[in-house]
């Protein structure tokens, strides 16, 4: 099967390596036919282009590999390759999450599939296993660590007690935050993951403005004191969970028992569970970035494609979120905590106190109405 690579970069890069170095049979089976990339002094390699035309229209090509990032050109390139009748595998969540009722449609006409395990959980089978728990289950819930930058980083503090700016540039330092760290920190990027998660655990597509997010930028070390005081750990979790009529969608700053396994998962990896009817918890840990990891996942793909192992595509049960569905307790620190006199269980500090149990949507309607840019809230699950 023939592979046309868009973007050579971190990603694209490992999968070139992963089908050239053919350590399979079923890796030997593939060819990169050509490659995208931007400028002219990347083009060492012979099969390097700088017209992405050439690889969309190649007849030959069957397998189009999108790991260029960014919402454009990515989205249109994606496009015309599912018009010409070429499979798309993606790595790229925002792209996709952004456009995916759009692409899926225009995957269904012309019969052919959009691949995305790499998207979301990098180089952890995630969606595989979803997939495969679909056959047999229904999924009840999912919750996981979907994003490695800010584990690291919020591991990191409650470890040294250190502030969450020493962190993030550390993490920038080693590669794993961008330069812009917003899509990590604000939890957008784990808020596309969700989204993509809800179409394949769920049936279900989302407009991704209506999965709650509250990200750790305003964390301090005074919230990680009051969690370590009470044998808690500090985790950024996305999850959904499914009511039959709704589903709750969130990216939520969690405080866990200290007992509960995702208190434990290290440094920058990811850890995702789903729970499922008659599979029960079944939890996944591992690389959820990196050049070679992400391309695994990305190769996995096009060998399912080889395979005729196309999921179907999910997304013919259209139910919406409702957070007033999901209830818990809540941290607040703010600037005004009269804002949240209403909701008050007890004072924690002059600036922090706990909620009685609420809903969800409480919370986001609460949140908004505060405009305190300081503002860091938590749920806490004892
Ligand atoms: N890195 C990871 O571990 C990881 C894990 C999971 C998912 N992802 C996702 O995978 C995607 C790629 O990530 P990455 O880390 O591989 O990024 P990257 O290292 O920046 O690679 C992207 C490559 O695509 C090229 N590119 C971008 N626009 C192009 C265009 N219009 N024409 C030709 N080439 C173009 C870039 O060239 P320039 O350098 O010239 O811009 C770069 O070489 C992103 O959506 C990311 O979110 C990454």
């Amino acid at each position: 099967m023939k592979v046309g690579l868009l973007g050579h970069g971190v990603v694209g890069g490992g999968v070139r390596k992963i089908i050239d170095d053919g350590l399979t049979w079923e890796v030997r089976e593939l060819e990169v036919k050509k490659i995208l990339v931007r400028d002219a002094s990347e083009c060492i390699d012979p099969r390097t282009t700088l017209n992405a035309d050439e690889i969309l229209n190649d007849p030959e090509i069957d397998v189009i590999v999108e790991c260029m990032g960014g919402l454009e050109p990515a989205h249109t390139y994606v496009r015309k390759a599912l018009e010409n009748g070429k499979y798309v595998v993606t790595s790229n969540k925002k792209m996709l999450a952004t456009y995916c009722s759009e692409l899926f449609d225009a995957a269904r006409k012309n019969n052919v599939t959009v691949h995305y395990e790499a998207a979301c959980g990098g180089g952890i089978p995630w969606m595989a296993s979803l997939d495969r728990t679909r056959r047999v289950d229904d999924i009840i819930s999912f919750r996981g660590i979907f994003n490695g930058t800010t584990n690291y980083i919020l591991e990191r503090m409650s470890r040294e007690h250190s502030s969450f700016a020493e962190k993030l540039q550390e993490a920038q330092k080693l590669g794993y935050a961008e330069q812009d760290p917003s899509d990590d920190i604000d939890g957008h990027d784990v808020r596309y993951k969700v989204s993509l998660s809800c179409v394949k655990a769920f049936d279900t597509l989302q407009n991704i403005e209506d999965i709650a997010v509250f990200g750790i930028r305003n964390i301090r070390e005074e919230d990680l004191a009051w969690c370590a005081r009470n044998n808690l750990a500090c985790k950024l979790l996305g999850s959904g969970e499914y009511y039959g009529d709704c589903i709750s969608a969130y990216v939520m700053p969690v405080f866990l028992d200290n007992e509960d396994v995702f208190a434990d998962i290290p440094l920058n990896f990811n850890a995702i569970e789903s729970n499922s009817l008659t599979l029960g918890r079944a939890m996944f840990v591992g690389q959820g970035a990196g050049s070679l990891p992400t391309a695994h996942a990305v190769v996995q793909n096009i060998i399912d494609i080889v395979k005729n192992q196309d999921p179907e595509i999910n997304d013919k049960h259209p139910v919406p979120v409702d957070n007033s569905r999901h209830e818990g307790c809540y941290y607040i620190r703010t600037a005004d905590p009269s804002a949240f006199a209403g909701i008050k269980a007890e004072d924690i500090s002059d600036t922090a106190l706990l909620s009685r149990k609420v809903s969800l949507q409480e919370i986001v309607r609460l949140a908004n109405q505060a405009e305190d840019d300081t503002l860091f809230i938590a749920e806490v699950r004892k």
